[in-house]
């Protein structure tokens, strides 16, 4: 797995981050990994954005764009004919739903669809959404690295492009574990997720080639985020994670999942059993 923050961006020499906490430059320092600060960042932005949508007065995905058309969907209508599972109407988890596109589209085909996301307005969207397709789907505003797994177990957990907003090891670390630890045995965990692309402008962001972690630039508030990190004299931070697909997949397989099938970001995946 990838880590820490040295060379930004690609080909620059490597930089020196001044971390507001310790307040001294310290080469390779990790400043991410100390609290959820890309979420925080964030989070007015996409509570903007949904508020923004929901005025449209039609059902959207996270862009604006078709309800139906969502990003995943040719994905789950590839793979989930390929799978398995025990019962007619399995049990299915996703993570950041945004408007819930995803999970009609799964309660539509007979799964019973719990599903979940950190802005509580795409949740209300959804569940209108939802209500208005005449769906069933139990929408909550969670966050995947911070909820605990109990007692419920599901045959099916997306990761409906999320993954590459959780941009620190440890809450990657949280995000995964804690779906292992949802599916139920012989499930499945499908991912659509964003990698690292060659030559992609980041505007004024800076993206780390070395970790694949994409920096904001803050800037007169920049007080108001404690994790943010000082490059050059500004201040950043970290707010996406575009890992290569090698990279991916070696994370998924350090969790303890087995890739079973690999189209660049998206996955199919079960937990690795222990051979007997
Ligand atoms: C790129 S949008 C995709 C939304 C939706 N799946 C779609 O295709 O329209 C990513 C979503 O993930 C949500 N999200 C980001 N981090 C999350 C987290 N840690 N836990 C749950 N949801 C999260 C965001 O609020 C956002 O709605």
């Amino acid at each position: 797995m990838v880590d820490g923050i040295a060379a930004v961006p690609d080909g620059s020499p490597p930089a020196r981050f001044t971390s507001r906490r310790a307040g001294i430059a310290i080469e390779g320092l990790e400043p991410i990994e100390r609290g959820f600060v890309e979420m925080r960042y964030g989070f007015a932005e996409l509570e903007e954005r949904y508020a923004r949508l929901a005025e449209m007065g039609r059902a959207v995905d996270w862009k604006g764009g078709s309800f139906e058309e969502f990003d995943l969907r040719s994905f789950l209508e590839e793979v989930l004919p390929t799978l398995q599972f025990p019962a007619p109407h399995p049990r299915a988890m996703e993570y950041g739903t945004g408007t819930g596109p995803g999970a009609c589209f799964l309660a539509a085909r007979g799964f019973r669809v719990e599903a979940i996301d950190i802005s509580p307005t795409a949740i209300q969207l959804a569940r209108r959404f939802a209500t208005e397709r005449g769906l069933e789907i139990t929408f909550e505003v969670a966050d995947i690295c911070d909820i605990h797994c109990g007692e419920r177990r599901y045959d099916l957990v997306v990761d409906n492009y999320c993954l590459q907003r959780i941009a620190s090891n440890q809450r990657r670390e949280q995000a995964l574990q804690t779906v292992r630890c949802l599916l139920a045995v012989g499930g499945h965990f499908l991912i659509g997720t964003v990698l690292a692309r060659e030559g992609r402008d980041y505007g004024e962001d800076r993206l780390d080639a070395r970790t694949g972690i994409r920096y904001r630039r803050l800037g007169e508030d920049a007080e108001k985020y404690e994790d943010a990190v000082r490059l050059d004299g500004a201040w950043y931070v970290p707010i996406r994670r575009y890992l290569r697909a090698e990279e991916l997949r070696s994370e998924l397989e350090e969790a303890g999942f087995e890739v079973v099938r690999q189209r660049g970001g998206q996955v199919v995946c079960v937990v690795r059993r222990r051979a007997a």
